[in-house]
């Protein structure tokens, strides 16, 4: 089985924060990184989602091309992913010829096969832009509530979704003139049609999350409609028909697209065929990490799209779907800079650690909350204590009295069986959790394996050991040593820097694998093959208070 793992493409209009890597991007990676260690092949997809009308109004206020918005963002947000080693084969972004091409050929193709069809629709113009006005380029009263200053898809004061035309004293966003109404053309993407074929492939997919087949459940109910999918805008990809000038693609029809002509990028860069992978059938399995606010785009829209254009493209085999993460309790918020930004923030902290509290809180199955001082509690009294000290203690142990070395006698003991048996038990349960997009279980039985190893450490008690029985002393040593190794290894997909250092110091400089992580076995003469160094730093309370204040201002 290889493997296309995906994460939602984020949209280049700001920077990315640590909800969106809770949700759609540390998951995933955390999952190829099992993928990989398990052996399996796997690629690993993302890029910027560069079109739509936020972006152009974002490079309107600065008096500047959407060009330069996305470059920069776009630059941000890799800087962000370098920084928490979120590593994508390909990081690449939506405005470029090729994935152009590849968008317009799905809505050919779609039209085609009879998925498409146009329709004339009323909506505002200004006659001094000479432009039709898209929903967020109007503002004006609410019909609802009354108040000046609803956007034209929703009131951000009552939160009630509006349709443009309903709104009072309508004003163009560029020039505040009052907008008249006229007739533009636009294409629908024929849902309905779909609905029975999408219905009959969801009911297929009994392991999914409950969120995602709650929430298809609930929009098959209602009846899938037809789904505009062109705008009267001028950035955005082509709509590929005569007369459609000034009509680009709606961007959430173009956004997903990208997971394919991206993986066209990366292949054909390397001189392979990207239809290996997308036309591969049961030998491949494609793996969309996303936010819950995309279910509908993931689980719906965009296998409606794969299954029209009718070409043997696969359709998602999984949909992890996460829920949100809040911050101190409250909502996070891009608008109101109520957020924690990861360019920034890894800044002051250590990937592994900011890496290992994210997986700790995975938003899996409920909305979760980042909280300073949770972070700092659980960086220092729990992977700092169970794991990192864990590696400290017995390796100063080795070097102290054993100079950095375990050689001469050994003597076993059926403790150790015991020992053993518990730990693979443990193991048994983590790589299942990793398999099944449980993060959170898969860490917590890791540091279980932490624990019992502090506890064999502490009932060995090899400071009086290594005075009455070298010899046992000696393998007590060597099976921390061994635990030591096991953790780092089960430990890799979420702090994989961590993991390396620890390999350096036991002299390990193998694949990462966890095939044989139940029986691989460092031997007797082993020997401390780098500078034991300490593996997390304390966090200390000063730096907390920085970022309590940051949020603040
Ligand atoms: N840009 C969207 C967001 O930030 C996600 C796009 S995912 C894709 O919510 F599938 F459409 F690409
Ligand atoms: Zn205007």
């Amino acid at each position: 089985m290889k493997y296309l793992v995906t994460s939602a493409l984020p949209y280049a209009n700001g920077p990315i924060h640590l909800g969106h890597i809770a949700g759609a991007y540390l998951p995933a990676d955390i999952y190829v990184r099992f993928l990989r260690n398990s052996g399996e092949e796997a690629l690993f997809i993302c890029g910027t989602d560069e079109h739509g009308v936020p972006i152009t109004l974002n490079a309107e206020s600065q008096g500047i091309n959407p060009e330069d918005v996305i470059k920069e963002n776009h630059r941000v947000i890799q800087e962000g992913f370098d920084k928490i080693d979120i590593n994508f084969d390909i990081f690449s972004g939506t405005h470029n010829d090729t994935h152009a091409a590849m968008s317009q050929h799905f809505f050919t193709k779609l039209s085609e096969n009879g998925f498409i069809h146009e329709k004339e629709i009323e909506q505002l113009y200004c006659e001094h832009d000479k432009m039709f006005l898209p929903d967020r380029y109007v503002e004006g009263i609410c019909p609802l509530c009354g108040y000046d200053g609803a956007r034209g898809d929703q009131c951000d004061k009552c939160g009630n979704a509006l349709n443009t035309l309903d709104l009072k004293e309508p004003k163009c966003k560029i020039c505040s003139a009052t907008p008249i109404v006229r007739t533009s053309k636009h294409w629908f993407l024929a849902l309905d049609k779909l609905q029975s074929r999408l219905e009959e492939w969801l009911e297929s997919k009994k392991g999914w999350k409950s969120n995602v087949k709650a929430f298809v459940k609930q929009w098959f109910e209602r009846g899938l409609e037809p789904r505009g999918i062109t705008r009267d805008l001028s950035w955005g990809v082509p709509v590929p028909v005569e007369g459609a000038d000034g009509k680009v693609l709606y961007v959430w029809f173009d956004a997903p697209i990208g997971y394919l002509s991206f993986t066209k990028m990366l292949l054909d860069e390397q001189g392979k065929q990207w239809e290996e992978w997308w036309k591969g059938g049961d030998d491949v399995s494609l793996v969309h990490f996303i936010g819950k606010d995309n279910i509908v785009f993931h689980a719906i829209i965009w296998p409606a799209m794969l299954m029209g254009v009718d070409e043997g493209l696969k359709l998602p085999d999984e949909i992890p779907a996460n829920e949100f993460l809040n911050l101190e309790g409250d909502k996070i918020s891009t608008s109101r800079n109520y957020a924690i930004w990861v360019h920034e923030f890894l800044e002051s902290f250590d990937s592994d650690i900011v890496r290992f509290y994210l997986a700790r809180i995975a938003p899996e199955t409920k909305d979760a909350d980042f909280s300073f001082d949770g972070f700092k509690t659980s960086v220092n009294s729990e992977l700092s204590a169970t794991y990192g000290n864990f590696v400290n203690r017995n390796l100063a142990f080795i070097n102290k009295f054993f100079d950095g070395e375990l050689t001469g006698e050994f003597e076993d003991d059926k403790a150790d069986d015991e020992l053993w048996t518990s730990v693979n038990s443990e193991i048994d349960i983590i790589l299942e959790s990793y398999k099944t997009f449980n993060v959170r279980d898969a860490l917590f039985h890791t540091m279980e394996i932490g624990r019992i190893a502090n506890k064999y450490f502490d009932t060995m008690a090899p400071w009086a050991l290594r005075k009455e029985n070298k010899a046992r002393c000696r393998q007590v040593l060597l099976n921390c040593v061994n635990l030591i190794d096991t953790i780092a290894v089960l430990m890799d997909p979420i702090t994989p820097k961590s993991t390396a250092k620890v390999m350096a110091m036991l002299g390990q400089n193998g694949e990462i694998s966890f095939a044989d992580v139940k029986t691989r076995r460092i031997g007797e003469n082993f020997k401390i093959a780098a500078d034991v160094e300490i593996l997390f730093h304390q966090i200390d309370q000063d730096s907390i208070d920085a970022e309590k204040k940051k949020l603040d201002n």
